[in-house]
């Protein structure tokens, strides 16, 4: 008569079917199942990540105005300006940092606007082309000198040009024909009118140290 067999018996330890295969088995299934339970429990716990399209509230301060706008977070500041504060005169150019078209100034620095959030323009000062002028209607002299000197013929990259070369006269960078014209360099105008421009600079410079 044979001996019953015992499970953990060594001449069935390599067919795979002994008792530590058994409970390696059933223990590893069995932790499984209770790590994925325990992960789809943490799941239908935690709240579901807000839904990045959804618009957010934000401040801008734009040509000293405080403008309520809700906004994706990822509108560049170019968009928001023309497509929900409702001012145009920025111009879209390139739409990626190439042409100067969308010059605005934040705390009164030129920044491309096609390559700056707005959300990130939050509590600074935005300066448009439309905040140039006084409430009376008087053109700042850089407005004025592009008039005076036939700066420009389309005009679309005018907005640019002239908020660039207000900059460029406020950062001292306005000494010489060759330094207006390097440090004018990022804003392109496909009408060339680019002497133009740089007498408008010299003409405006002195004006705006008076005003
Ligand atoms: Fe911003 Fe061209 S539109 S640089
Ligand atoms: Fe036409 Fe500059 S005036 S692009």
């Amino acid at each position: 008569m044979s001996l019953p067999e015992f499970p953990d018996n060594p001449t069935r330890e390599n067919s795979g079917t002994s008792r530590r295969n058994f409970l390696k088995t059933t223990l590893a299934t069995t932790m499984t199942a209770t790590m994925l339970e325990r992960a789809r429990a943490e799941a239908a716990s935690t709240p579901a990540p807000a839904d990045i399209r959804e618009p957010i509230a934000m401040t801008l301060r734009v040509n000293g105005r405080d403008r309520r706008v809700s906004l994706d977070v990822r509108t560049t500041l170019l968009d928001a300006l023309r497509e929900h504060v409702g001012l145009t005169g920025t111009k879209k150019g390139c739409d990626q940092g190439q042409c100067g078209a969308c010059t605005v100034l934040v705390n009164n620095k030129r920044v491309l606007s096609c390559l700056t959030l707005a959300a990130v323009a939050q509590g600074q000062e935005v300066t448009t082309i439309e905040g140039l002028a006084k409430a009376d209607g008087t053109l700042h002299p850089m407005q004025q000198a592009f008039i005076d000197n036939d700066a420009f013929q389309c005009g679309y990259c005018t907005p640019g040009q002239i908020m660039s070369a207000v900059a460029c006269v406020q950062e001292g960078h306005a000494n010489t024909d060759d330094d207006i014209r390097e440090y004018m360099s990022g804003n392109l105008c496909r009408c060339a009118a680019y002497p133009n421009i740089v007498d408008a600079v010299k003409q405006a410079k002195p004006q705006m140290k008076e005003s």
